[in-house]
């Protein structure tokens, strides 16, 4: 049951509601990752040995969210088969006595009570989340990009789960971001909100040029939202891009006072995006105790033959 405490600065009268489901958005076309996309969603490409989406859902089931839908695309099937158990694989493993990798194989399909949904066509993450109305109901809910991660060590999720918890409406995650990317992100006109990391959003603008930014506070993939949203995706037409956006929803809340942003400066990695995908499996690689002694004193030596034009042994051979 809902925490019975006073909203701050509540829309409505009834007091906020305990979230208790999440929404994964993993139905986009990927198109920035083909033609590693073409057949797999790229929520399923690995960091190190678990699919990005993995990630996202066991931040959601830490933060205390039991109940997940997916939203999926084309490639439904692989996201599906992922959370589900694979009996054959698993009845191998266990013959084999093989009980580390018997865990490994179970663990996405008892980390939450996972549900899907298609979204048919990708008309946007608006309309991704729009799909989840009839599972969340009249709600309050938490959206997971699929193919965004947050370092599995930050606590942004609660955090915005107990700004929601204190003062109703839609909690947005914001980071600063240098002003020559702000074109790449949802952007937010903000003004202070008397607490320390929490700001009232005052507008959003979906990819806005660095000139008609209103600041370079960057809108990430992480959203607590009242159900109110779902009336106003109703009626929200295809915005930036043809696609019906999750920004343009969230300006229209904004501007009747009941957003706020939670600001981080943790770890996050964009798993869509080449670069930054590279990134995020070399920093997790490094963070594991199985792989990161070897894969460290490695990297050191391939970076070392970098830094000297490419003549170290290993930097030489393999940057080649
Ligand atoms: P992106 O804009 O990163 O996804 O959407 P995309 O369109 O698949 O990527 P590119 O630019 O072509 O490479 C952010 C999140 O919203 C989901 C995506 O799967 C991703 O998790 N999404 C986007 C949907 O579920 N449906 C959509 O119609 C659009």
């Amino acid at each position: 049951m809902g925490r019975m405490i006073a909203p701050h600065s509540a829309p409505r009268s009834v007091p906020a509601r305990t979230v208790r489901k999440a929404v994964v958005p993993a139905a986009g076309l990927g198109t920035r990752f083909l033609p590693a996309t073409k057949a797999t969603p790229k929520e399923m490409l690995p960091i190190v040995d678990k699919p990005a989406i993995q990630y996202v859902v066991e931040e959601a089931a830490a933060a205390g969210l039991g109940d997940v839908l997916m939203v999926t695309g084309r490639h439904k099937r692989a996201i599906e088969d992922h959370f589900d158990h694979a009996l054959e694989l698993e009845q191998a493993l266990s013959a084999k006595g093989d009980t580390v990798r018997l865990d490994a194989v179970r663990d996405s399909a008892r980390l939450a009570d996972i549900h899907h949904i298609r979204q048919g066509d990708p008309l946007g993450l608006g309309h991704a989340v729009l799909c989840a109305r009839r599972h969340v109901g009249d709600e309050p809910f938490a959206v997971l990009l699929g193919d965004d991660l947050i370092d599995p060590r930050e606590t942004l999720l609660s955090r915005m789960l107990d700004v929601r918890a204190r003062r109703a409406g839609s909690v947005i995650a914001l980071m600063e971001v240098p002003p020559e990317q702000i074109h790449l992100y949802g952007c937010a006109a903000v003004e202070p909100a008397g607490e320390d990391g929490v700001v009232r959003v005052t507008g959003l603008v979906e990819k806005p040029s660095r000139r008609d930014a209103p600041s370079t506070y960057a809108v990430i993939g992480r959203y607590v939202l009242d159900p109110a949203v779902f009336d106003v995706l109703e009626r929200t037409p295809p915005g930036r891009g043809g696609e019906i956006q999750l920004t343009d929803a969230l300006q229209e809340l904004a501007a009747g006072g009941t957003v706020h942003g939670v600001v981080f400066d943790g770890l996050r990695y964009d798993t869509g995006d080449k670069a930054d995908y590279l990134r995020t499996v070399v920093r997790m690689a490094c963070d594991r105790p199985d792989l990161g002694p070897e894969f460290r004193a490695w990297l050191k030596e391939f970076v070392a033959g970098l830094a000297d034009g490419g003549t170290g042994a290993e930097g030489e051979r393999l940057a080649a």
